[in-house]
């Protein structure tokens, strides 16, 4: 095997030094990291490594997730928490490229959503924890529960090798129209969901003191 290269990327903030050891052949890279200040992360644990390699894609790609892939989100979706176990939430799964560009417009012109091969809207149904949880299950909990649930499709689709972004900047009022939901649904996310080019751009992040207390 010929010399692997080795670049130390130091554009992931925080506190680790990754080592980013590229080998000739095209499909193998080995991604390491080492122990750096006082925080250690496990880079052999897949859940740790998909959590730190997800990132929000705006530039996807032409191509389709098969239909065992979307059943595959799917789940991951319907396995996330909820409050109570209530699972206040419905979910659309938008292929239809006239309802995507409804969608892009709601999203305040968002328009690289378009490309995305899927579009999930992803609706907190606030009525149903409302029955247990009053308000604090309509305003809040199911507002949690859909959030975990966006969470689990984005970093189910990032380790499936997909892209994915999470988008909540949109004029409810139109998603509403857009999809006809009836009233007991609240639109929370949309997460387009496809092929597409990784963001090399790795966002910052705060340092572990600033967000961090250890309460011994
Ligand atoms: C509640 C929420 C709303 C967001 N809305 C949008 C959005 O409307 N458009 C967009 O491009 N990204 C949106 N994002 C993505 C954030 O910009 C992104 O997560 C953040 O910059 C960190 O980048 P990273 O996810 O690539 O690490 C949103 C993220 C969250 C959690």
């Amino acid at each position: 095997m010929d010399k692997p290269f080795i670049r130390k990327d130091l554009s992931r903030p925080g506190n680790y030094y990754r080592l980013l050891v590229q080998f000739q052949e095209p499909y193998l890279t080995i991604l390491l990291s080492v122990k750096y200040a006082k925080t250690e992360v496990d880079m052999e644990n897949a859940i740790i490594r998909c959590i730190l390699d997800r990132h929000c894609c705006r530039d996807f790609t032409d191509g389709e997730i098969p239909e065992e892939d979307l059943e595959t989100l799917v789940e991951a979706l319907r396995w996330s928490p909820s409050a109570g176990n209530l699972q206040p939430w419905f979910f659309y799964i938008v292929k239809n490229k006239d309802v995507k560009k409804r969608l892009a417009k709601a999203a305040l012109g968002q328009n690289f959503i378009i490309d995305a091969a899927v579009l999930f809207v992803i609706c907190a149904i606030p009525s149903q924890s409302a029955q247990v949880y009053g308000k604090r299950g309509s305003e809040l909990y199911c507002i949690q529960d859909t959030a975990a649930a966006a969470q689990n499709l984005f970093l189910a689709a990032t380790s499936m090798g997909y892209r994915a972004c999470w988008v909540g900047a949109f004029d409810e009022n139109k998603v509403i129209e857009a999809l006809e939901l009836t009233p007991e649904k609240r639109p929370v996310a949309i997460v387009p969901v496809g092929p597409g080019i990784k963001n090399e751009k790795t966002t910052e992040r705060y340092s572990v003191n600033k967000i961090c207390k250890v309460i011994d």
